[in-house]
């Protein structure tokens, strides 16, 4: 059945394999991000290995009114959207107080506010349709406080319980919703938060085997998707209470990023 894949974040990481392994499935896709080149450059090369559709919308999330803007884009070229993948998101981390405001108001923004919104936007569509697929892009920290990196975790808390609730909103009337909490992956990510030390674990994985699992348990209907043995070990075996003892402990493991490191003027940077 003919279909159109959204992706945001679609100009690196994960969302560039997001968009390449459902182009290999013969997904159209609708690829969302500021980097309108890095986006034209994928949408050629998918065209062209594949044979799908790839339609480029430069937006930044961040703004209040992106996903109405990402719409009306979908409205202008006569496009409705089937899978919704909305996977743009950045992290912030360090003391809270030495983060910026604005930058966590950004963050915010691209990984919570404009998620609700587009989903806001194209949820509708799909129930009038009778069908369509919602992947939301948590992470691992969203099972627990994280400090220094407490806005961060908390957006990502946030929409693993936002798509677990929606799932049980829609199952029964043709939508999937499947939240995927990957643990740390390989992708530029770490630049933007600019320090490796956020991979609180250190081992990374890279984004094809995260995406393809994620693909896998979207067929499967599955909730959520903790690609890796040991991250879905570390995040259903944590306990859960007291939760003041929970964060203590998030607390000592993820301390490590206070350390000066050789990349740390990258974070100065760009939370300047
Ligand atoms: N990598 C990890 O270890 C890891 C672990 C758990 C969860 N995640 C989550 O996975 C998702 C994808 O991240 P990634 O690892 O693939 O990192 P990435 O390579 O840095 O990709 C982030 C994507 O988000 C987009 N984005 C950021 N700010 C945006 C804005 N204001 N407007 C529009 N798009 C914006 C970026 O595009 P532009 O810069 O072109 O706008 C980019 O395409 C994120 O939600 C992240 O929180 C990552």
């Amino acid at each position: 059945m003919h279909s159109t894949a959204l992706i945001t974040g679609a100009s690196s990481g994960l969302g560039a394999e997001f968009a390449a392994q459902l182009a290999a499935q013969g997904h159209d896709l609708v690829l969302v991000a500021r980097s309108g080149d890095r986006l034209a450059a994928l949408a050629g090369r998918l065209t062209a290995e594949h044979g799908v559709r790839a339609h480029v919308l430069v937006q930044d999330l961040a703004e209040p009114d992106a996903a109405s803007r990402v719409a009306d884009g979908l409205a202008d070229r006569g496009l409705s959207v089937d899978l919704l993948v909305n996977n743009a998101g950045f992290g912030t981390c360090g003391r809270f107080e030495e983060i910026s405001g604005a930058r966590d108001h950004d963050q915010l923004m691209v990984n919570v506010v404009a998620l609700v919104d587009l989903t806001h936007e194209l949820l509708p569509g799909m129930l009038e349709r009778g069908r369509g697929s919602i992947i939301n892009v948590a992470s691992n920290a969203g099972f627990q406080p994280s400090p220094y990196f407490a806005v961060y975790g908390a957006s990502k808390s946030f929409v693993l319980n936002f798509g677990l609730a929606l799932r049980q909103e829609y199952r029964k009337r043709g939508i999937r919703v499947l939240t995927l909490c990957p643990g740390p992956v390989e992708t530029a990510f770490f630049d933007t938060i600019g320090t490796r030390r956020a991979a609180v674990t250190g081992s990374m994985t890279t984004p094809e085997p995260v995406v393809r699992a994620t693909l896998r348990a979207l067929e499967r209907d599955r909730g959520y998707v903790i690609p890796g043995f040991g991250n879905a070990l570390a995040a259903h075996l944590t306990p859960r209470r007291p939760r003041t003892m929970v964060a203590a402990i998030a607390e000592r493991i993820t301390r490590k990023v206070l350390v000066p490191s050789a990349d740390a003027s990258t974070q100065r940077e760009r939370t300047a």
